[in-house]
C-alpha cells in the first residue's frame, strides 16, 4: 500500500525511523568509502546524529529558515563539499521543502538526497509526496508521527541496486521476541484509547510518561515487529482522510493566527501541501511562550509544548566555534518556537478557544 502510495521500487520495514536512518547510512557508506559528511539542519532531531554517528560517518550543520522552517537553500550551497556523501533535507512538522531547490543546491559530484520524511508523511510538494523526491526517504510510524502504529520505521527507494543493499541489512538485523511483540501490542491498544478525547484527561498522567523522552545516546535496532503491520495497514486505508484533517486544522490555525503580533508562522511555499505533524509557531517573547502553554492547558486542557531546548550544535560538541552563533535562525527557533496540536482529534471549537488565548497573549 506504502509502496504505491509513493511510487518507489522497494521499502524496507524496521523498528523506528532512526533505525531505518543507520541501515540506509550503512548502505550508503559501505558503497562511498571516500565521502564521511552527512548535511543535516542545524535545527531538527537531536537523536538523527546518533544513527550518523554509528554509521562511521560525520554530521555537519546546514542554516535553517525563520521563514520556511526548513533548511536554508542558500546555506545548503554552502555546505556541501565534495566530503559530503549525502544532504539530509528534514520536511520538519509535516510542511515540504522545496525538492527542486534542495537537488540545484547540492553540487557536483551530486551527494546522495535522503528525505527525512519522518514527520512528513502524505505531505507533497508539485503532486508527489515527500520521501519519494530523495534518492532516499525515511518515515517514523512512532508515537505521534502523522500515521503512528506506536513504533516503526521505513526506508523508501526508487533505485534496485540500492533497495538490494538497504534490503541486506535489514535482513541482517535481530527480530523482536514473540513476548516483547505481545507487549508492544498491548501497549498500542493502551495508548489508542488513552489518545481519545473522553478519560484523556484522566489518563493524561500516564500518558505523559509515554511522551517525554530524554537525549538518547543509542537507539535500538530491529525489524518491524509484524505484530504491528494490522495497525499500519488499517491506519494507511483511512490515511487520505487523516492527513486532510490535519491539513484543514493547519490551515485554520495559519489563516486565524495570521498578522497577529509577537508571533511569526511559516510560509507555506506554492506547489505543496503540508501534513502539519503539530502546527509550528515562534513566539516572540519567552515570557508569552510559556504562558501561552500554561493558558491554553487551561482554557482547552490541551498540550501546546516546545520541542528540541537547544539547537544541535550546542547540544553536542561538533567542532563549531561558540561565538558568533554560526546557526543563529536554528537557536532562535529552539528558543521560540511553540508546537500546537492539529492532530485528526482536534475539533475547530477547540482550535477556536486556542486561536482566542493567542490573541490575548503572544503581543503582550
Ligand atoms: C525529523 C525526525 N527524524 C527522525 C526521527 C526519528 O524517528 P523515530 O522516533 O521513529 O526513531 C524523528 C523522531 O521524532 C524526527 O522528528
Amino acid at each position: 500500500m506504502l509502496r504505491t502510495r509513493l511510487g518507489v521500487c522497494g521499502i524496507s520495514l524496521v523498528n523506528s525511523g532512526t533505525n531505518a536512518c543507520f541501515i540506509l547510512l550503512k548502505a550508503l557508506a559501505a558503497q562511498n568509502p571516500g565521502r564521511r559528511e552527512v548535511v543535516l539542519p542545524a535545527y531538527t532531531a537531536p537523536s538523527l546524529t546518533l544513527p550518523i554517528r554509528k554509521a562511521g560517518l560525520v554530521p555537519r550543520l546546514c542554516e535553517i529558515s525563520l521563514e520556511t522552517f526548513n533548511m536554508d537553500p542558500h546555506a545548503l550551497a554552502k555546505t556541501v563539499s565534495p566530503e559530503t556523501l549525502c544532504v539530509m533535507p528534514v520536511h520538519m512538522f509535516g510542511l515540504p521543502c522545496d525538492m527542486d531547490v534542495v537537488r540545484r543546491a547540492t553540487g557536483n559530484p551530486p551527494p546522495f538526497v535522503v528525505e527525512d520524511a519522518a514527520s512528513s508523511l502524505g505531505a507533497k510538494f508539485k503532486n508527489k509526496e515527500t520521501g519519494a523526491w530523495g534518492d532516499v526517504g525515511v518515515f517514523s510510524f512512532n508515537r505521534g508521527k502523522n500515521l503512528s502504529t506506536l513504533a516503526g520505521g521505513c526506508v523508501v527507494t526508487d533505485h534496485p541496486a540500492l533497495f538490494e543493499r538497504i534490503e541486506a541489512e535489514r535482513c541482517a538485523l535481530p527480530e523482536l521476541s514473540r513476548s516483547a511483540q505481545r507487549r508492544l501490542l498491548l501497549k498500542l491498544a493502551g495508548l489508542a484509547a488513552a489518545v481519545r478525547p473522553v478519560g484523556y484527561t484522566a489518563l493524561y498522567p500516564i500518558v505523559r510518561r509515554y511522551k517525554y523522552t530524554t537525549l538518547h545516546t543509542d537507539f535500538e535496532s530491529y525489524q518491524y515487529p509484524d505484530v504491528l503491520a494490522g495497525a499500519g495497514i488499517s491506519l494507511l486505508a483511512r490515511a487520505e482522510e487523516l492527513f486532510e484533517l490535519r491539513y484543514r486544522n493547519g490551515l485554520f490555525l495559519l489563516e486565524a493566527l495570521e498578522n497577529l503580533p509577537g508571533v511569526r508562522l511559516p510560509r507555506i511555499l506554492p506547489k505543496t501541501r503540508p501534513v502539519f505533524n503539530q502546527f509550528p509557531v515562534l513566539v516572540e517573547h519567552p515570557e508569552a511562550r510559556n504562558t501561552l502553554i500554561d493558558e491554553i492547558a487551561r482554557q482547552t486542557g490541551v498540550e501546546a509544548t516546545t520541542l528540541y531546548p537547544d539547537p544541535l550544535h550546542h547540544i553536542y560538541d561538533m567542532g563549531y566555534p561558540p561565538d558568533p552563533d554560526p546557526f543563529p535562525h536554528a537557536t532562535v527557533m529552539s528558543r521560540q518556537l511553540l508546537l500546537i496540536p492539529c492532530h485528526p482529534l482536534m475539533t475547530e471549537k477547540i482550535l477556536t478557544r486556542i486561536v482566542a488565548v493567542f490573541r490575548r497573549i503572544a503581543g503582550r
